[in-house]
């Protein structure tokens, strides 16, 4: 593997250039280099740092003989609130058992029990769906094997280069710029550029989301001139551990899946009474639920009980989990766990179409980073990998195969444009932190006109203040405030509340607003 640092003033090129290494982009770059073409991968840390390395629940696929694809768009469907795009989440459903057989072809190893792949159970699904590994560490099991693969096929890495800008020529997207250590540049030219950077959950002061998780792509391809749509949509994970002073961590919804049970502070159980699903409600419902039971109960928590199991059983299902709660003085399966909700998934992103091509020619997108309108305003648990790898595959069966896509996604007639940066004064560059509590406080799960008005100034004025992108903090921070923008200006418009949009000026969903909103950069 490359460092950036030795690869200072040169230029590279090469059939695709993948930015990011998490499953979407690692998984391109395989497929490329299995179909003879030649992939660039760049990232900005190091090959097998992403967010997918700590993805703990699964990858969600109808291969159970009870299940069907069908039935598994149907809950895609219902958990998405109206907006999600059926076409798109039938390809979804519909190829999850063959990508999942790819991923097990590139040697994923998913957990089994007497010799058939072990399937749990997690929020708003109608069984157990949900395919794992190593208990509840998923996502190392699929980073550690797809980066060692790539690392066998001799695909170049550059690590640690941070993506600056798209470069477009003549309309078309024809490679990226890095900023590397010194300020210095380095060129990655190719006709396929593809974004695979993940979403923004660290535009929020909490989240179950790695530091990196910083909106870069999203950032960059608005910049760039490519379509960013339904940006108000961020899922906000219920079940993330409580701990003062200590990072966010998150306790898998495949805990409730097995029986655990929220209580509030006196421990009653209150989610039977409010969705027919109780603790395995959509993620929205329940994340909301909690947040009332602390706004009664003046806690800043309420708690998951799992006592149910006993502690062998636990520590073999779930052991990150249960190393982790023991770490923090916590026996799951004596004590319950204090839990409140965390930033977890950004619904929205780059549009591209079922084939991962976005508005703009040469750029393509695939997993977190994108909208693809497959989850709608709320995720269904386990089909974000899921997302990564269907359309990853698709991506290269456009590129690569003999696959004749449908038409390149049109620019949406009535996309919106941010406001001018500027405004109120900003005497200096914001801190991340100051970004993070702005979007936590005001665009988080609660939102109102007063406050998203607030927030949508605020940040145009820090945007306005932003230094010269000298540093990867530099380079974070004016891609959080980017995606900022997007989000409470999508938010102040969305007069509604659907799915993870919870408008307290405005709580029933609206028909009028069953659609999305898409920004464009310009006039
Ligand atoms: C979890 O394990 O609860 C997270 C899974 C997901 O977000 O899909």
């Amino acid at each position: 593997m490359a460092d950036a640092e030795t690869s200072i003033s040169r230029t590279l090129s090469a059939d695709v250039v993948v930015v990011g290494s998490g499953i979407a982009g690692l998984f391109v770059a395989l497929q490329a280099s299995e179909r003879g073409a030649s992939a660039l991968i760049v990232t900005k840390g190091a090959v097998d740092e992403a967010n997918t390395r700590y993805a703990q629940g699964g990858i969600a696929a109808a291969i159970d003989e009870h299940d069907s694809p069908e039935q598994h768009l149907r809950d895609t469907i219902e958990a998405g609130a109206g907006l999600v795009d059926e076409e798109a989440a039938r390809v979804l459903c519909t190829e999850a058992p063959g990508r999942v057989a790819d991923l097990v072809r590139y040697g994923v190893r998913f957990d089994t029990d007497g010799g058939s792949i072990s399937l749990g159970r997690e929020g708003a699904h109608a069984g157990r769906r949900v395919l794992r590994a190593r208990g509840d560490q998923t996502g190392l099991e699929i980073e550690l094997s797809l980066s060692s693969l790539v690392q066998r096929h001799g695909i170049t890495v550059i690590e640690h280069a941070p993506v600056e800008r798209i470069l477009v020529e003549d309309g078309r997207a024809v490679g990226v710029e890095t900023l590397v250590r010194g300020g210095k540049t380095l060129r990655c030219e190719s006709p396929s550029v593809v974004l695979a950077t993940g979403g923004a959950g660290r535009l929020y002061r909490f989240t179950t989301n790695i530091e990196s998780a910083t909106g870069d792509g999203i950032a960059l391809a608005f910049r760039a001139g490519a379509e960013v749509r339904d940006m108000e949509f961020t899922q906000f994970h219920p079940t993330a551990m409580h701990r003062p002073d200590a990072p966010v961590f998150l306790i898998s919804e495949a805990v409730r899946g097995e029986g655990a049970v929220l209580l509030d502070t006196s421990g009653e159980r209150f989610m039977p009474t409010v969705h027919p699903l109780a603790e395995l409600a959509p993620r929205d419902v329940v994340a909301r639920a909690m947040v009332e039971q602390m706004r009664e109960t003046g806690a800043d928590h309420v708690y998951l009980d799992v006592s149910q199991h006993d502690a062998d059983w636990l520590a073999t299902r779930f052991p990150n989990i249960y190393r982790t709660c023991m770490e923090s003085g916590i026996d799951m399966a004596r004590d319950p766990i204090p839990v409140s909700p965390a930033a977890h998934y950004t619904m929205g992103g780059v549009r591209t179409n079922t084939w991962g091509e976005t508005t703009l020619p040469g750029l393509h997108a695939v997993g977190e980073v994108t909208s693809t309108g497959v989850h709608g305003a709320n995720r269904l648990a386990s089909n974000s990998l899921l997302e990564s790898v269907v359309f990853a595959r698709r991506l290269s069966d456009r590129l690569f195969g003999d696959e004749t896509a449908e038409e390149p996604p049109a620019p949406s007639p009535g996309a919106h444009t941010l406001p001018p940066a500027g405004g109120v004064a900003s005497p200096a560059p914001p801190t991340r932190e100051e970004v993070q509590r702005l979007m936590w406080e005001q665009v988080g799960i609660e939102r109102d006109a007063d406050g998203l008005a607030d927030a949508t100034e605020r940040l145009a004025a820090y945007e306005s203040a932003l230094p010269p992108t000298t540093s990867l903090e530099d380079h974070e921070l004016r891609s959080v405030v980017t995606c900022g923008r997007l989000a409470a200006t999508a938010a102040l418009l969305r007069e509604e509340s659907r799915g993870a949009h919870y408008r307290r000026d405005f709580p029933e969903q609206r028909e009028a607003w069953r659609r999305h909103l898409v920004f464009r950069a310009g006039e």
